[in-house]
């Protein structure tokens, strides 16, 4: 199931990439340079990013995911970015070694948010900060809510451990950041379960 996930997952995004998270990306990471020069990112899977980082001192790029990492590896855009396979529940990093930590798409799947964002937390040196965008629960649409929670144990197993119906915004709160940007916006030529998305910028506090 892994090694399909990776092999459709550009080809599904593909229009939702031009349609809206292409753009989203570019804007998220133009705020790197303002954080600092040492960055990682957690569930790289098949380099969506790797295009919109700026020069940076540092960036490591980690997935868990073997299948995801080989088509990671053989993105030309990496350059002189460390592939690092790596579960975001335990990452091999010593405390405060990064900036900024990148989320993308990542949250609504990692088994235990809590224990993620702690290792986040963690890595990152006092004052760094989270740069995530995620697709959550419906919160102002309570009949699409119920239909992401019908679907979400289906969904689940196909979609590589996807949730559909998580409050990622207040557990990125609980873990101990404070927003410094958030956006709520719909992802646009998306199915409607995963449209309801929040990025920006969390700093640890
Ligand atoms: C939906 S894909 C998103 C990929 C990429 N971040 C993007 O924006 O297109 C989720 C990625 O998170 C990875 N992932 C899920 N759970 C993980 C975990 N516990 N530790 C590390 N990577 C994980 C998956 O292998 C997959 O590559």
């Amino acid at each position: 199931m892994s090694w399909l996930f990776a092999t459709a997952y550009d080809p599904f995004m593909r229009r939702t990439e031009r349609a809206c998270l292409a753009d989203w990306r570019r804007e998220l990471l133009a705020a790197l340079p303002a954080i600092g020069a040492r960055v990682l990112e957690i569930g790289a899977g098949t380099g969506a990013n790797l295009a919109f980082y700026p020069a940076l001192e540092r960036l490591v790029l980690s997935d868990a995911d073997p299948h995801m990492l080989a088509r990671l590896g053989r993105r030309p855009e990496l350059g002189r970015a460390e592939v690092v396979r790596a579960s975001a529940g335990d990452l091999p990093f010593d405390d405060g070694s990064f900036d900024a930590v990148v989320s993308t798409l990542v949250l609504c799947s990692v088994p235990d948010q809590a224990v993620t964002l702690g290792e986040i937390r963690r890595v990152l040196r006092p004052g760094g900060a989270l740069v995530f965008l995620e697709h959550v629960a419906a919160e102002d649409a309570p009949s699409r809510l119920r239909w992401q929670r019908r679907i979400e144990p289906l969904w689940s197993r196909v979609a590589g451990g996807c949730h559909l119906t998580r409050d990622t915004r207040a557990a990125i709160e609980r873990a101990g950041f404070a927003f410094e940007a958030l956006t709520k916006e719909s992802m646009r030529k998306a199915l409607p379960i995963v449209r309801p998305t929040i990025r920006g910028v969390a700093r640890k506090s």
